[in-house]
């Protein structure tokens, strides 16, 4: 395989807390190993428009804390065309880069694999998004911070809530997946979390109502994953208001916020450590891997597995916040 010398790397699609980790560890992992860093700006756009700057070690100077993308991002539709990927070839080859690394979720993963496969060139992709959807990995860059973010943010509405004896629905980010609905809705002691991964298979706020989950509490609160198919949490409230009346129902929802600050020790860690896999990867002749973790340990997943959409939720988790909120 040809010699790389010189590695790009981007970050695409959502930004994610922990993204800046990972640019870092790449970055000096890279230079450690002799190589040569360009940053590309602006995500697969910055490909098409040139917006490539060479790297040095203090270009990631003091961003390991930093929330967001010193890189920015964007989701790119020009990318998505023959035209634009072989535009984006011919930038990238001007600048000699023999090897990409792109920081994104699924989407961003799913250009690499088309890129890859159609101008075989090697790219190695980290699982950059707070959804947690990318299968193969156990967790993915920035979904720590997000769940810690809706944990704080739960905390603050139960005030309320409480006080005021409502049903609280609060929508959280996911996109398709549950994970952070489910898991926030246990670290925060939530009552219930309607997720999409059981939509179809169970109507989950009759089952709540039937189940008679307020019997010991005068407040309740309810996280429920943003997807279509859970109808969302001003869906939800419109259910209750017609089919179960008595209830006084507030909707939140947690947007964006749920995206930024400075990401947690367990995200600026996994970052680092998948930065630095990487360039192992690369090194070791890995072609068109997403870099995962496994129990603990770092593992290659292809680009073609890790974007099927196909991640289960641990429905163990389900029965645990159903005994814990009685
Ligand atoms: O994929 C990350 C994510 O935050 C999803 O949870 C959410 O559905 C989506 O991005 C929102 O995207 P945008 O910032 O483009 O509105």
């Amino acid at each position: 395989m040809a010699e790389i010398k010189t590695i790009g790397i981007l970050t695409s699609g959502g930004d994610a807390p922990g993204m800046n980790a990972a640019i870092r560890a790449v970055t000096r992992s890279a230079i450690f190993s002799g190589l040569k860093v360009k940053g590309i700006y602006r995500g697969y756009r910055g490909l098409i428009t040139n917006e490539i700057v060479d790297f040095h070690t203090q270009n990631v100077s003091n961003i390991i804390q930093m929330g967001g993308t010193i890189l920015k991002t964007a989701r790119c539709k020009e990318f998505q065309t023959l035209e634009g990927r072989k535009l984006a070839y011919d930038v990238m080859r001007s600048h000699e880069i023999d090897a990409l690394v792109v920081i994104g979720g699924d989407g961003s993963l799913t250009g690499a694999r088309i890129f890859a496969n159609e101008f075989n060139f090697p790219i190695i992709g980290l699982p950059g998004t707070i959804d947690n959807d990318l299968f193969g990995t156990d967790s993915t860059i920035g979904y720590d911070t997000a769940l810690n973010t809706i944990m704080d943010c739960v905390d603050k509405i139960r005030d309320t809530a409480t006080s005021h004896e409502r049903l609280f629905f609060i929508e959280v980010m996911g996109r398709d997946a549950g994970f952070l609905a489910l898991n926030g809705a246990i670290a925060a002691g939530a009552e219930a979390a309607i997720i999409p991964e059981i939509s179809t298979e169970v109507d989950q706020l009759a089952e709540l109502i039937q189940n008679g989950f307020r019997k010991s509490k005068n407040s309740s609160i309810v996280l429920v994953a943003e997807s279509p198919v859970t109808g969302g949490a001003m869906g939800l409230a419109e259910r209750v208001k017609n089919e179960y009346p008595g209830y006084d129902v507030r909707v939140s929802i947690l947007g964006h916020l749920q995206r930024g600050g400075s990401p947690t020790a367990v995200d600026r860690i996994l970052a680092s450590r998948m930065g630095a896999a990487a360039i192992d990867a690369l090194m070791d002749d890995q072609r068109n891997v997403m870099i995962g973790i496994k129990n603990d340990e770092i593992v290659y997943v292809p680009f073609t597995r890790a974007i099927k959409k196909d991640k289960p939720i641990n429905r163990n988790l389900l029965e645990t916040l159903r005994r814990l909120s009685i």
